[in-house]
């Protein structure tokens, strides 16, 4: 059975690693790898290739930062010939990224099968690309993989027949419980690229921030009162803040990127802002710090397990079960509220929560069963 994947972003590379792994153990798989290019540089690629052992990919598309469209286009253009000359069995896709949608979309011209890695999930918001990526690829996909119920509920509901639904777990999870141990093993804050003022211990409390969205860092309004209420927080507890390229540019726009810049904790306003961490290191520093702050859809499920409690700065979640059993609060993109949700956790009262079902660590191990008994062997 011929199996190829297609990745292109920094959270895709954290699904793939264990679905490659496991499939690697199989004698009867050939597993194929495709990376897009969507992401390229080594801290948003080549970092998670190597900390997470993936196999180098057996084909690079490099298609690079453009528009959605002209990504989306200029991978399926590049993608085609590629599904011609190797004619997979099926082709799996994960999460809800542009390269995502756009190798769905070859693959089913192509009349190749189409499994979906964390399918179902739905934040009803069609404002944001990710979820215009999810219900498109889930509309052609053959084999649906969720990750918690409301992902089988949301495809059914879609009239997507229930033969091809199939609740796994989730694969972020198997990478995490995997790697936690050696993430421990690492200095979160001690890479010189991060700034040798730190030392190698991070301070004893902090809180970690991350935001990347569009509709969170695109819109300078939106951007400055999240900024202000990170820095009301930042009086109270430390903010380590590792800055995705986006926000980056953002930040420095409205000039606001100077004021985090170190040294780390004695600014007035308390922010550190850091380049985008490892894996590894970024795992590290999650389990750690005292409370999350995101708009992040993989962080508020890591969260979850790692039972550190997460804001998430979002009206909405497409990963509800994280916050009916896990750690999350959506506090939407009210200042007031967030200052609120981090004074209560100050103040010991954090969501402890618990990991989902199925969020143990086999997640991939039961995808490749599906695939198994699910595709006829060639
Ligand atoms: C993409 C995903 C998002 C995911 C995020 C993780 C879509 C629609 N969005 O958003 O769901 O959470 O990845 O990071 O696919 N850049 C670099 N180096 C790189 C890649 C990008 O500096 O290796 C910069 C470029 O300036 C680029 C910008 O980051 O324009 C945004 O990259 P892009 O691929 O458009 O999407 P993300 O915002 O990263």
């Amino acid at each position: 059975m011929k199996v190829l994947s297609v990745v292109g972003a920094r959270p895709n590379f954290v699904k793939i690693a264990p679905l490659m792994a496991e499939m690697r153990k199989h004698t009867g798989i050939r597993p194929l790898l495709v990376h897009t290019g969507q992401h390229y540089d080594l801290e948003m690629s080549d970092s998670f290739f190597q900390e997470l052992g993936i196999p180098q990919p057996d084909i690079n598309l490099e298609v690079g930062s453009a528009s959605a469209a002209r990504q989306v286009a200029q991978i399926i253009e590049r993608l085609e010939p590629v599904l011609v000359a190797e004619r997979p069995d099926i082709v799996v896709l994960v999460g809800d990224v542009n390269s995502t949608l756009a190798g769905a979309l070859t693959a089913v011209k192509l009349g190749i099968r189409v499994a979906h890695v964390e399918a179902g999930l739905r934040s009803f918001d069609r404002t944001m690309p990710e979820e215009i990526n999810r219900v498109l690829t889930d509309a052609i996909s053959d084999l649906l993989f969720a990750s918690e119920p409301s992902g089988v509920e949301n495809l059914l509901k879609e009239g997507r027949p229930a033969n091809q639904i199939f609740l796994v777990g989730n694969v972020m999870i198997d990478t995490l419980k995997t790697c936690l141990g050696r993430a421990r093993q690492l200095e979160p804050l001690g890479d010189p690229e991060i700034g040798s003022e730190n030392g190698s211990d991070p301070p004893a409390g902090f809180a970690l921030v991350t935001l990347h969205r569009p509709s969170t860092v695109d819109n300078a309004c939106v951007l400055r009162i999240v900024w202000q209420a990170l820095e009301e927080i930042g009086k109270a507890i430390p903010i380590v803040f590792p800055v995705h390229p986006r926000t980056r540019k953002r930040l420095r726009d409205l000039g606001l990127e100077l004021m985090g810049i170190a040294p780390p904790f004695a600014r007035p306003n308390g922010i550190r802002l850091i380049s985008p961490l490892s894996y590894l290191r970024f795992l590290h520093l999650e389990s750690l710090a005292t409370f999350v702050v995101t708009d992040s859809g993989g962080i508020q499920e890591e969260t979850t397990v790692l039972g550190v409690p997460c804001l998430t700065v979002r009206e909405n979640t497409e990963r509800p079960i994280t916050v009916t059993e896990g750690t999350n609060t959506l506090v939407g993109l009210d200042p007031e509220r967030l200052k609120e949700e981090a004074r209560q956790i100050l103040c010991g009262k954090g969501k402890r929560g618990r990991a989902p079902a199925l969020w143990d660590g086999q997640a991939a191990q039961r995808i490749v069963e599906t695939l198994q008994q699910q595709l006829p062997a060639s």
